[in-house]
């Protein structure tokens, strides 16, 4: 039994490679051979290095939750209506009263700068252009400034890791506040990084100069990932989170929210958000699909707060399913991340674009002309999910 399983992470990972991860350098792929964001997938592995294939694909332990993610949906059927007037049909909704094209954003995830040289400058501005929210990690590769910059008034939300340095962390949230980022997404999910495989087999660091909000900090010489993602070490428990909501105006949007007790702590700690989230099943192997456990959280936050979802949503069908079971919004990972890396900001576009085109098709073909007009009738659980 291992008490603490860092040092064994570190010791296993002490040989680091001296390179870097370079992002694909072959020419862009063909977007017009792409009908679905699956289609991603399998350029973006022949593109990426394999050390970050494996750090963007893999999961915690066994990846059963990253399959019953991405399988769990098959467990719903639609109850569609028909002659109900769609003639306007439209995604567009609301998301904390900010109005976006649709209720598909992109999830924090660190490191785009593996996928692609621009990193997240070019998948924010994708994001900007379609009307999309995007929230940005604290391990992005480029800094909070920077990607603002680039991004110019797209909808920004800051995605933060609480650190062991307080004042860090308030520096953070306070220069995202100031560079017009417009929610605060608190991940509480990560007390400490998930038994990720891949990452101490292939010895996964890509070196604290990668992440554009590290870089530069002599304290962090020599820290490796399992350091700089160590939150255990913060000490952030319930009793923590009016102190983080003090350092801005911004609301506060907590991230990794699984059972109906926490949804529920969550509201009466003034959460404006609750956003379900296994964090792609990279953190505890056999949590619950992130579908599967909506509705209850839905139940228990009973109005008092939006709540998201992430976790697999690959297809427009997907979207309007969360939907259905009471989402307001939906945010994806991967699927962009691959995009990111086969063709730069066209491909996050080119993405979006068939999301959007798939849910409202989906949307239409259900009998709702706006995400609002979904209803919990709107779908049916199946037994079997074949
Ligand atoms: C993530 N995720 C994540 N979440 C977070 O709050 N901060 C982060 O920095 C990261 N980093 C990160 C890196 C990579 C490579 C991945 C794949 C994921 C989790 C992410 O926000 C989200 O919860 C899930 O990834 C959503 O599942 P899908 O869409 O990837 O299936």
């Amino acid at each position: 039994m291992v008490a603490d399983p860092r040092p064994i992470l570190q010791a296993m990972t002490d040989v680091r490679p001296a390179h870097a991860y370079p992002p694909p350098s072959a020419p862009p792929i063909d977007l017009a051979g792409i009908a679905a964001v699956a289609d991603f997938e399998a350029p973006a592995r022949e593109r990426l290095h394999p050390a970050a294939w494996a750090y963007y694909e893999g999961g915690g332990w066994d990846g059963l939750t990253i399959r019953d993610n991405l399988e769990a949906w098959r467990h719903w059927r639609f109850r569609p209506r028909v002659l109900v007037d769609v003639s306007g049909v439209d995604p567009a909704t609301t998301l904390l009263g900010v109005p976006v094209s649709m209720p598909v954003g992109i999830a924090p995830a660190a490191l785009h700068g593996l996928a692609h040289e621009d990193g997240e400058l070019a998948t924010t501005r994708a994001a900007t252009a379609a009307g999309v929210a995007t929230v940005v990690s604290t391990v992005a590769s480029r800094t909070i400034e920077d990607v603002a910059d680039a991004s110019g008034d797209g909808l920004r939300w800051f995605q933060l890791y609480v650190q062991r340095d307080r004042a860090l962390s308030r520096d953070f949230v306070q220069r995202a506040e100031a560079a017009g980022y417009r929610a605060l997404v608190l991940t509480v999910d990560l007390p400490v990084l998930g038994y990720r495989d891949d990452v101490i087999r292939l010895a996964f660091d890509p070196g604290y100069q990668a992440y554009g909000n590290l870089a530069g900090r002599a304290a962090l010489e020599g820290a490796h990932l399992d350091d700089l993602l160590d939150m255990r070490s913060a000490g952030l428990t319930w009793d923590g989170l009016a102190e983080i909501a003090s350092w801005s105006a911004m609301p506060l949007v907590l991230k990794g929210i699984l059972t109906a007790e926490d949804a529920r702590l969550a509201v009466e700690h003034g959460a404006a958000a609750v956003w379900v989230s296994n964090h792609g099943g990279r953190q505890l192997d056999r949590s619950p699909a992130a579908i599967d456990v909506l509705e209850a959280v839905v139940e228990a936050v009973a109005g008092r707060a939006e709540v998201y979802l992430d976790g697999g949503v690959r297809r427009g069908t997907d979207v309007v399913t969360a939907l259905a079971l009471g989402a307001r919004a939906v945010f994806m990972a991967r699927p962009l991340l691959y995009a990111l890396a086969c063709a730069g900001e066209a491909g996050v576009a080119r993405a979006l674009a068939i999301l959007h085109e798939e849910t409202t098709r989906a949307l239409a073909l259900l009998g709702a002309a706006r995400p609002a007009d979904v209803r919990r009738e709107h779908v049916t659980r199946v037994s079997s999910g074949r």
